[in-house]
């Protein structure tokens, strides 16, 4: 059978300030996801959050890009900001960027990362959310499950894996996309998906095949907004096992509290860290940022879960490196690398400051050119 699994997103409102969304906005979302199913608009569904970011798991038969299914989302996201209102959550609305709906969600806000496939006899897939940072934060581990054998070891000991996979990378800037064959480009994809605030990894395919077996949600809230309206705080959907990356070989890239932009302002870097979904809720300097990762085995569309993946002690140690890092990276105060480079500063001050003195900066003359 043929399914859709669809996760779409936004923050529409937080309690309080950036940190967690109020339980009656996530009642209101689970009552419109219940009653979706009720009328068949959706196979099954799981409510979740990451932070202040609410995210509607569903299953369907309507493939990516649905009309019905983007149309839901987003009246969802319209009646629980309607709470939001009414208990006067910080930034209501924040993410709907548009009045009206009109076709699809692309452009208008909300996140979404989606994928159809043929459900095997097993499916389990696992469905992780962030908050506090971008959809280039995913470059990483992706890279780590489907193309390093230091990470997955069925790359080198599953014969089903060892030829590779490919890997749909897209410029958000140019808008362009190009897929790259791993092993064989590694070299070639990694100049680009090490750089992660442009080039982001949209889809993994198995070779010989256009079946996604992966997919993030690729928004990027400044670019459509013109100006900084909140992190976009990604989202991504990754199969596992029978000549897929293991279950754990999906989760070990997280026990490294790598990098990423996000943070304070959207305009910090910090450590990326893996929690249970007790813990995601971004506090210290609105974070560090953070990522929840929802298991599901999937059985004729029905999300059976979800498994709370990363409420384990075995990344306790991710978790308090990750807690040394934030405090190495905070005694940078207002010094980059902690403060983003002023190019992806979205809070910026800086044209501002630019006009207010532009007066007073004057040319060097003579020997003060010395360099
Ligand atoms: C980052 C984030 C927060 C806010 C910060 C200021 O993605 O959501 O760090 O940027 O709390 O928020 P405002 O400008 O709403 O006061
Ligand atoms: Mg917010
Ligand atoms: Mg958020």
């Amino acid at each position: 059978m043929k399914v859709t699994l669809s996760i779409i997103k936004a923050d529409v409102g937080g309690y309080v300030g950036h940190s967690d969304v109020h339980p009656a906005m996530l009642s209101r979302a689970r009552e419109a996801l219940a009653e979706a199913k009720e009328k068949g608009i959706i196979i099954d569904y799981c409510q979740a959050k990451c932070g202040d970011d609410i995210a509607l798991i569903m299953t369907h038969d309507k493939g990516p890009d649905s009309e019905e299914i983007h149309r839901f989302a987003w009246e969802t996201f319209e009646a629980v900001t309607e709470i939001a209102k009414e208990l006067g959550q910080y930034g209501a609305g924040q993410d709907l960027l548009t009045d009206a709906f009109s076709g699809n969600l692309r452009g208008m806000g909300p996140g979404f990362a989606e994928m159809e496939f043929e459900e095997r006899k097993s499916e389990p897939v696992i469905c992780f959310l962030a908050d506090k940072t971008e959809p280039g934060s995913w470059n990483f581990p992706l890279y780590k499950m489907f193309a390093d054998p230091f990470n997955t070891a069925g790359l080198v000991i599953d014969p089903s894996m060892h030829d590779g996979f490919r890997f749909e990378v897209h410029d958000l800037i140019e808008e362009k996309k190009i897929i790259f064959s791993c092993p064989e480009e590694l070299y070639d994809m990694l100049v680009f998906i090490g750089a992660p605030s442009r080039y982001v990894i949209k889809h993994v395919f198995r070779k010989g095949s256009d079946e996604p077996v992966a997919v993030t949600s690729t928004q990027r809230l400044f670019l459509m907004a013109g100006r900084y309206v909140g992190k976009d705080d990604p989202v991504m959907a990754v199969r596992c096992q029978s000549g897929l990356p293991a279950v754990g070989e999906v989760l070990e890239p997280f026990a490294f509290p790598y990098t990423v932009a996000g943070w304070m302002r959207g305009s910090h870097h910090g450590p990326f860290m893996p929690v249970g979904t007790d813990w995601d809720t971004p506090t210290r300097f609105d974070g560090p940022p953070r990522v929840v990762a929802l298991g599901f085995q999937l059985k004729d569309g029905k999300l059976v879960g979800p498994r709370d993946m990363f409420a384990d002690p075995s990344y306790d140690n991710a978790r308090r490196r990750a807690l040394e890092i934030a405090d190495y990276y905070r005694q940078h105060g207002p010094f980059e690398p902690h403060r983003l480079p002023l190019d992806e500063m979205e809070y910026t001050t800086m044209p501002a400051v630019v006009e207010k003195l532009k007066d007073r900066f004057v040319p060097l003359v003579g020997a003060e050119r010395d360099h």
